[in-house]
């Protein structure tokens, strides 16, 4: 097939197929990361939708346009319209092999097809051994969402029923925080600028500090919510990812896997958390919160100190704070370097540290805070140096355009590894087998008063930068 964006590598995929269309995530994200797709031109295959729901492919059209409407600005009526002609629909029962039949007629001659597999991971097996056993699997990739797992047994089970039918190179593991430019970004701030390297390591960096912070609850998201926790809602996956973007050495070769080894061996560095510095909060009101167990000892706030056994790294401290209904909604990570001596310029005193942040939300930039003189004064005042990563309003691709753009092309750099899935449930292990209790907090706070312990002696957990 000819390529509409100039690009389209001989991987590319001539299908997709979406299991779980009429549902939730299809609905809130996929149909607008299709519409933007298409938009920019970067779709050329037909799209074939299954699920249980008795639908036409009217239905299923009309579906599309109500969710685009909800989540596109002003949507373009000849771009739907190109969108929803590449649409197909198979009704079925996953169980039921004569499913997979109808879903290998729709997919017609195609060779190279990308299983979306918006389902829920306990029908991950059922699915894709009917995919194996109507031998639709050879050439495919099949992209699968979070949770991978809910500790290190589970993951390597759920990986297992999967390596039945697939091998590794096949599967697509999203973590929609690798498809946040500002995300991308911090590997080329580190790798793209030589006064950056010389000092990102434990000579002159004293700690690093990562936030991801949201001003709202779990609202309707109890069910799903009370049995995961802020530990492996975001920790395992957002932050360690993220951590490990800031933290691995430089890439070598250009090819598919560069950035993915480095950070399997930046994790592979990292320490098994101790329980001993892991703090948990929960928001008061949480337990009132529909489908949460009224005894749940969950945690919607979590804060953990890890540590990364490397020439680089080897005695600065990371920490990782994350939560629900916090003061406000900011992800963001800071490299703190170490204090310069107290000098013969201006005040008798140690300057304050530098400190490098890149900001993922909101409004993602980056940010050194140097210091200067402060004008009249014999006193140092921050002198930040700030870029905002700021494109033309909509140009940016979010997430989950990247993301299933890229699975359809055939790049594979940004989905997650088995063997880094299986490194980072390794590193916070312990705190899954001894969470230790659960400390209130009041909404609006930055979680329970025992996260300043943590970081007491060292540091001070710094108040977000904000626009
Ligand atoms: C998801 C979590 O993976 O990430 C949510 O399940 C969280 O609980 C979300 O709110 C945060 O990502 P973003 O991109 O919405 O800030």
């Amino acid at each position: 097939m000819a390529s509409s964006n100039g690009n389209r590598s001989v991987e590319a995929a001539d299908v997709l197929t979406i299991f779980g269309i009429t549902g939730d995530l299809a609905k809130k994200m996929t149909f607008r990361a299709l519409y933007k797709l298409e938009e920019r031109g970067r779709l050329d295959c037909p799209i074939v939708g299954v699920a249980i729901d008795e639908w036409s492919v009217d239905q299923l059209r009309e579906h599309a346009r109500e969710a685009i409407a909800a989540t596109v600005e002003d949507p373009d009526e000849d771009v739907f319209g190109r969108l929803a002609a590449r649409f197909s629909y198979v009704q079925g029962d996953y169980a039921d092999p004569e499913t997979f039949e109808r879903v290998a007629a729709a997919m017609g001659e195609a060779q190279r097809p990308v299983f979306y597999l918006e389902i829920p991971p306990s029908l991950f097996s059922t699915v894709v051994k009917g995919l194996g056993d109507a031998g639709l699997t050879g050439n495919a990739h099949v992209v699968i969402e979070k949770p991978f797992g809910h500790d290190l047994e589970s993951a390597r089970a759920l990986n297992a029923i999967l390596c039945e039918v697939l091998d590794e190179r096949q599967i697509l593991r999203i973590d929609h925080y690798l498809g946040k430019e500002p995300v991308m970004d911090i590997a080329y701030l580190r790798f793209a600028n030589s006064v950056l390297e010389p000092v990102w390591n434990k000579e002159h960096v004293s700690h690093v500090q990562m936030t991801i912070a949201e001003d709202f609850g779990v609202d309707d998201r109890g069910r799903f919510y009370d049995a995961v926790g802020a530990m492996r809602d975001v920790i395992q996956n957002h932050a360690l990812q993220v951590l490990a973007l800031v933290a691995m050495g430089p890439p070598t070769g250009n090819h598919h896997d560069s950035i993915r080894d480095k950070k399997l061996e930046l994790f592979k560095a990292t320490r098994t958390a101790d329980p001993k510095r892991y703090v948990r909060g929960q928001y008061e009101g949480f337990l009132d919160v529909k489908d949460v167990a009224p005894d749940s000892t969950t945690e919607t706030f979590a804060a953990v100190e890890l540590a990364i056994d490397n020439w680089r790294w080897s005695g600065v401290p990371f920490f990782i704070r994350a939560g629900k209904n916090l003061p406000v909604k900011s992800s963001e990570v800071t490299v703190v370097f170490k204090r310069p001596p107290k000098l013969g310029v201006g005040p008798n005193k140690q300057p304050d540290p530098n400190r490098m942040t890149v900001r993922i939300e909101p409004t993602p930039g980056a940010r050194m805070r140097l210091f200067a003189k402060q004008a009249g004064e014999e006193a140092y005042e921050p002198a930040d140096l700030e870029v905002l990563f700021e494109k033309v309003p909509g140009a940016e691709p979010e997430p989950y355009e990247r993301l299933l753009g890229d699975a359809i092309a055939g790049r594979h750099q940004l989905f997650t590894r088995q063997d880094t899935v299986e490194e980072t449930w390794r590193i916070v292990q312990p705190l899954l087998d001894e969470p230790g209790p659960v400390h209130p907090y009041a909404p609006g706070t930055w979680g329970p008063p025992q996260a300043e312990n943590l970081t007491r002696g060292i540091c001070q957990w710094s108040d977000p930068w904000l626009p």
